[in-house]
């Protein structure tokens, strides 16, 4: 690799749409360790586990049901690997990634968030992902409520891409948005504001998707 040549090439400029030129050059896109981030990501997403119910985008949507009953077990690590990994593959407010995943781990801290979340017993799941957005790092010249909007579209998006994961697992979850948000913010130890929680496991029960209004009701033609 002629690395004189590579240094003399000038970087193309980049090209924003109105609005969304970065404040400062500190996003996804520029950072030196990039490649080295995706590769991990890319690593993960490709790699096996160790069986899956069925990938097929379509079928995992079809399929999905809320539980709030888990078994006892463990949810393996690559399986929570992909979940996380999932999340930072959704799309974001240009590229800022405007949202941080806190993973509680401890038995007690769960227990904690039992309590933040208006006591529902099931946020003790075997896996318990915080969303929590962060405007932050979400670099637009954009007025804050516009970054603040934003960050809780990038943390719900990133969270609602985690559940799907976790169905196309084999596994089954809860998207807990009923909680006082400073108790959870205490229990995790952060300034960031939450927007949902992703409580996974193994389901009790595998049930049947619950139905759903008309689609034509929901669909308003706009011409
Ligand atoms: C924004 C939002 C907030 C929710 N909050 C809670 C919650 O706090 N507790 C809970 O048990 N379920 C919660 N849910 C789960 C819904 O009750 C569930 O998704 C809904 O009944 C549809 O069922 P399904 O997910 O099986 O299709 C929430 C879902 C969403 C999208």
């Amino acid at each position: 690799m002629d690395i004189k040549n590579m240094d003399s090439k000038k970087e193309p400029e980049k090209l924003y749409p109105s609005g969304y030129e970065p404040k400062e050059s500190n996003n996804a896109d520029s950072s030196s360790d990039t490649n080295v981030r995706n590769q991990l990501l890319n690593q993960i997403l490709k790699s096996s586990p160790t069986e899956f119910i069925n990938t097929d985008l379509f079928t995992v949507m079809s399929k999905r049901r809320s539980t709030r009953k888990f078994t006892d077990k463990i949810v393996e690590t690559v399986k929570i690997d992909k979940i996380i990994a999932a999340a930072d593959t959704a799309p974001t407010a240009g590229n800022f990634q405007g949202f941080e995943i806190f993973y509680v781990k401890s038995p007690e801290k769960k227990q904690q968030l039992i309590e933040a979340c208006n006591n529902q017993p099931y946020v003790n799941a075997p896996l318990v992902l915080v969303f929590c957005k962060n405007p932050s790092r979400v670099k637009m010249n954009f007025p804050e409520e516009i970054l603040k909007k934003f960050a809780i579209q990038d943390a719900t998006l990133a969270a609602a891409y985690s559940q799907l994961a976790a169905q196309a697992l084999g596994l089954s979850s809860i998207w807990i948005g009923m909680f006082d948000e400073q108790k959870v913010m205490k229990v995790i130890n952060t300034d960031l504001i939450p927007s949902s929680i992703l409580c996974v496991g193994y389901p009790k029960q595998n049930k049947f998707p619950k139905p759903r209004r008309n689609l034509k009701e929901i669909v308003h033609a706009v011409w």
